[in-house]
């Protein structure tokens, strides 16, 4: 008994711990880990996050940013921070699977037209709830970062869903992610990020999905002679630290944090575009991969066949989350 109560009082001061080092004039150290480059919407999001805490928070707070699964990658990102030893993720919010089933409807194949339906989406009340949808874990959501559209990247041309069949594609690690090539009879391989370019290197897998600039920045093109512009799903993220850590914080700086955080959002959100439209270049003129671009009847091809995942995924996605999000295209 008196050991039980010895570790829960040892655990509770760790939790506190930020704060009470704050009142002793030391600044409150938050790790920002991520697995993507610095020059990623991502990427640039954390640093900016850095930069501004420092302007305005410096000796109170101080910012470590580490990028490239350089302290964390996929595989244990999440509980790092459960465990408080990073305070900061904004990790795809196709890697909460095991916390909630509701995010995966920003997996769900040709949902959204475009970014602008996501921003839309993302505004909304239903969208906005799904911040909280991991208190019970312990996980606090400030926010949501895109990133942008994803495209089908492979080792033969991929203009049927047909020609893809039997390739074994890279994906996150989400059950839906994989539901979704196994309608078009390909494989799915679940790899953390930092291990796609080799992966694909090897012969491993033989194809992936993923953003522009994802994609350049791991220098994905270089193994994968044919991508095709497919728009088909998203890779967005989630702002996320630890809630007992956060509200540990003095009500002072947590705020000036959440005002930054804000800031931030719409530092991302608003270049998240361009910066995907500039490494789309990149790859371009790289000259390593022949690009195809899908006519209307094609890309209506591939949404015909992944649209049963509409309905196998309602129940466990939630039919109200489902709708919100339908509503919110242009059509
Ligand atoms: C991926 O694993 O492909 C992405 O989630 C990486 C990232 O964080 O953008």
């Amino acid at each position: 008994m008196f050991k039980f109560v010895a570790m829960t009082l040892f655990a509770a001061s760790l939790t506190i711990a930020p704060a009470a080092s704050a009142l002793a004039d030391e600044p409150v150290i938050i790790k920002f880990s991520h697995v993507v480059s610095d020059d990623t919407p991502k990427g640039k999001g954390a640093r900016l996050f850095q930069k501004l805490v420092q302007e305005r928070l410096a000796g109170k707070v101080k910012v470590e940013v580490y990028p490239n699964s350089t302290l964390y990658g996929d595989e244990d990102e999440l509980d790092a921070l459960i465990r408080n030893d990073v305070q900061m993720l904004a990790p795809s919010l196709s890697k909460f699977d095991q916390y909630t089933k509701q995010l995966e409807v920003f997996d769900m194949p040709f949902l959204f037209d475009d970014m602008e339906a996501v921003k839309r989406f993302q505004r909304r009340d239903k969208s906005r709830e799904l911040l909280g949808s991991m208190a019970s874990h312990g996980i606090y959501g400030l926010a949501y970062w895109n990133n942008g559209m994803k495209q089908l990247t492979a080792t033969r041309e991929l203009r049927k869903p047909d020609d893809a069949k039997n390739l074994a594609f890279r994906i996150q690690a989400s059950n839906l992610l994989d539901e979704q090539f196994k309608q078009i009879g390909a494989k799915a391989v679940k790899l953390p990020f930092n291990q796609s370019y080799k992966a694909l290197k090897s012969g491993q897998v033989q194809g992936t999905e993923n953003t522009w600039s994802n994609l350049y920045s791991q220098k994905i093109n270089t193994v994968q002679p044919y991508i095709t512009e497919s728009n088909h799903g998203v890779l967005a993220y989630m702002l996320i630290t630890n809630s007992k850590f956060w509200n540990s914080l003095p009500f002072a700086i947590r705020s000036q944090l959440e005002q930054i955080s804000d800031e931030v959002t719409q530092v991302v959100n608003k270049e998240a575009e361009s910066i995907n439209a500039k490494d789309r270049e990149n790859i371009v003129n790289s000259g390593s991969s022949k690009l195809i671009s899908l006519t209307a009847a094609e890309r209506a091809a591939w949404r015909k066949t992944m649209a049963p995942l509409l309905k196998s995924y309602e129940a466990k996605i939630g039919a109200d989350v489902l709708h919100a999000a339908q509503l919110v295209n242009r059509r």
